[in-house]
């Protein structure tokens, strides 16, 4: 697992890893004149380019290397843009996303993953907030641990370690219903799968079980109807489990965080996603690339969004969640950001994030 995260302080921009720190002091925070930083080279951007492909071949998503400055890309369907609108963080107009009715029935759900097999990439705060997020829009949502290392759980006030019963259970015990093993939190609406370090067991066990890649998909067939998204925050890494993952899955979102060696992997993961696409789950979609731990402030955060952004195009998100020491507080305080800190900017990200995401899949 790769922890570089840990080494970077939250609060501060003092270390954002090893570039030139000329670069980063040289031009201030509303300095354009970086936008094709032919200076630096990410050392993942042979990768982003074979990951774009990728991504092109998957959604027919144009990508556009060293094209032209994303501003003047075509706008996502699912969203109208204003012609006086303001800027975003991804270099696009914001677009004028409505407030989201609230469902006049439940479900079936719409089965999310979170993915990306780097660690620390926000997958965890992303799930637990967008989840909370979403519960504000008048949605049942569940959301499925299916990490050993139990992080969900904990940031939801969940124990792993006292489980009695936990996803692992209902993967592989025969006697098991997900009732057993469903929680409650704090926020109403809000229901959690919670996992502890068993799951890991799961992962050797299950190569021996008939239909393996499907197994997550039987266990939420049986709760589909009850909920009207069901988010689950993958391991960070590509194996069977997160294989199941995405088996369950009709989409995908795929944090991203805008720090130097975020790029690494991506092709893995799109030429991942893509071969469960043809082999196991043809109508998995990629909902959208999020950038997260965005630090607006310092140059080296803006040019990897930017080449995101680039590369990805309009699969990338206009929100773009910033890096504040408030989401390490909330993983502490056991509650998401909705509720820990309401009206601030994190709350507000993941507020935006949701009405992003529900217009995408009301477009699709
Ligand atoms: N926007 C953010 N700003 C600052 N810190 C953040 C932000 N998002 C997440 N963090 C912190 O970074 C750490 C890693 O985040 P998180 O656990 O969500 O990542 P992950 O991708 O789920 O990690 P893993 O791959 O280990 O499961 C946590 O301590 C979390 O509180
Ligand atoms: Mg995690």
């Amino acid at each position: 697992m790769d922890n570089t995260h840990e080494s970077v302080d939250s609060a501060t921009t003092e270390d954002q890893g090893p570039l030139n720190r000329q670069d980063l002091t040289d031009r201030s925070p509303g300095d354009s004149s970086g936008t094709t930083p032919e200076h630096l080279v990410l050392p993942g951007e042979p990768e982003l380019e074979a990951a774009a492909v990728a991504l092109h071949d998957l959604t027919g998503a144009q990508p556009e290397l060293l094209g032209p400055a994303p501003a003047a890309r075509k706008p996502h369907p699912a969203a109208a843009v204003q012609p006086d609108a303001e800027i975003g963080p991804t270099g696009r107009p914001w677009p004028k996303l409505p407030p989201p009715e609230p469902p006049s029935s439940h479900g079936p759900a719409m089965i999310v993953a979170m993915c990306n097999q780097k660690g620390g990439v926000g997958k965890t705060t992303s799930t637990i907030n967008l989840g909370a997020a979403l519960v504000e829009t008048g949605r049942t949502v569940l959301l499925v641990d299916f990490d050993p290392q139990g992080s969900l759980s904990v940031g939801l006030g969940v124990n792993p370690h006292t489980l009695e019963v936990s996803i692992y259970n209902l993967l592989l015990g025969r006697n098991v219903s997900p009732d057993e093993v469903i929680a409650k939190t704090e926020v109403e609406g809000l229901d959690i799968l919670p996992s502890n370090i068993d799951l890991s067991a799961a992962e050797v066990q299950l190569v021996s079980e008939v239909a393996r890649e499907q197994t997550l998909l039987r266990v939420l067939e049986k709760v589909r109807d009850r909920y009207d998204v069901i988010l689950i925050d993958c391991a960070p890494s590509l194996g069977l489990l997160t294989i199941n993952a995405l088996t369950a899955a009709d989409k995908v979102i795929m944090p991203l965080e805008c720090e130097f060696f975020a790029l690494r992997g991506i092709a893995l993961l799109t030429d991942t996603i893509s071969k469960v696409q043809d082999r196991l789950n043809p109508s998995l979609e990629i909902l959208g690339i999020l950038g997260t731990m965005y630090d607006p402030r310092t140059l080296h955060s803006r040019e990897v969004l930017e080449r995101v952004v680039q590369a990805f195009g309009e699969t990338v998100f206009h929100t773009v969640i910033r890096r504040t020491v408030k989401f390490p507080e909330t993983s502490v305080a056991g509650e998401p950001i909705t509720t820990y800190a309401s009206a601030s900017p994190g709350a507000e990200a993941y507020r935006s994030l949701a009405r992003e995401v529900l217009a995408r899949c009301h477009a699709a």
